[in-house]
């Protein structure tokens, strides 16, 4: 297969186990690429992509605009703060105008559930989701997944877990559809007022104590705690989700095996992950964001030649 199913990345939800695979395939040599002295080629030379972020981003903003120079891409930037969007265009409105100018693809963060989705059934260009609020985030997932196969050797068989905020992490979610399209075991781990009821009708498991899940996991994927999407209160304090469900480098140490340690950043020092966790030995947080640049360039690649 050489093709994606999909002319869009909209979801991992809506792509099947081989384009993932072919995604991962081409990423591998996009990696060989990037770390090659001359990081660029003309993979898409004459294809305009435009970020288009109506939330907040630092790492999937500047590795998608990365992954778009690298393929030489022509990139345009829009962010919500500083736009028109505030003199009340409305969603289609703004990307009809962007589209106007000659855009081919369109990457796009938004804090509503579906915004990438609505766009997709009124414009032609090829639609990347860069996360729609509390919903999906297909490439943190892809990236993910692939750092699991490059330290793990495959994602098929190997125990996952995935800690903290589930409710409201579009991470989560993505990693969900993703690792069970590969194959692998998955649980959630977190406070129960933060996982939501039907999570099992997703074929993972509940294991409501951190330390049998770091004791059963090959890989820990943690979570920041959503703060700014949470509407009521899920548990008493920071300080005691910390306690229960924080994570420090004496766990790793206690465990009697070495497990991947993950985060998607930001990560909140001191609350989900110590700061010695966090950059321990165990920790491929780093790896994780530079395959998060590979990864993106494998997607716009292969969308790009969807369009052909
Ligand atoms: C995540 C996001 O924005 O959903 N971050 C990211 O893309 N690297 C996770 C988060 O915000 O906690």
């Amino acid at each position: 297969m050489s093709k994606l199913s999909q002319r869009h990345l909209l979801g991992i939800k809506n792509i099947t186990a081989d384009d993932i695979e072919l995604i991962f395939e081409t990423a591998d040599n996009f990696r060989e690429v990037i770390n090659r002295p001359i990081k660029k080629v003309p993979s898409l030379r004459d294809v305009t992509i435009a970020n288009v972020f109506f939330e907040n981003s630092t790492r999937t903003r500047l590795s998608f605009e990365l992954a778009e120079k690298r393929l030489s891409a022509d990139v345009v930037n829009f962010s919500a703060s500083g736009s028109s969007v505030k003199k009340g265009e409305t969603l289609l409105d703004t990307v009809n105008n962007i589209l106007a100018m000659k855009v081919d693809m369109v990457v796009m963060r938004h804090a509503s559930v579906g915004a990438p989705h609505f766009l997709s059934r009124h414009i032609t260009a090829n639609i990347v989701n860069a996360g729609d609020g509390t919903h999906e985030h297909p490439t943190q997932a892809l990236l993910d997944g692939f750092t699991i196969r490059q330290k793990l050797g495959s994602v098929a068989g190997k125990k996952i877990v995935l800690i903290g905020d589930i409710l409201h992490s579009r991470v989560a979610l993505s990693n969900i559809f993703a690792l069970k399209k590969l194959g692998a075991e998955v649980k959630v781990c977190g406070p129960l007022t933060l996982i939501p009821k039907y999570i099992e009708s997703l074929g993972v498991t509940v294991e409501p104590e951190v330390s049998k899940a770091l004791a059963w996991c090959d890989a820990a994927n943690v979570l920041r705690i959503q703060l700014e999407r949470q509407q009521l209160k899920y548990f008493p304090s920071l300080r005691e989700y910390t306690l229960y469900y924080g994570i420090n480098r004496k766990m790793l140490e206690n465990l009697d095996k070495k497990i991947v340690l993950m985060h998607p950043g930001p990560i909140n020092r001191g609350v989900e992950l110590s700061s010695d966790a966090a950059d321990s030995g165990h920790s491929v947080i780093l790896d994780q964001v530079e395959n998060g640049v590979a990864v993106r360039m494998a997607v716009l690649y292969l969308l790009a030649g969807a369009t052909a």
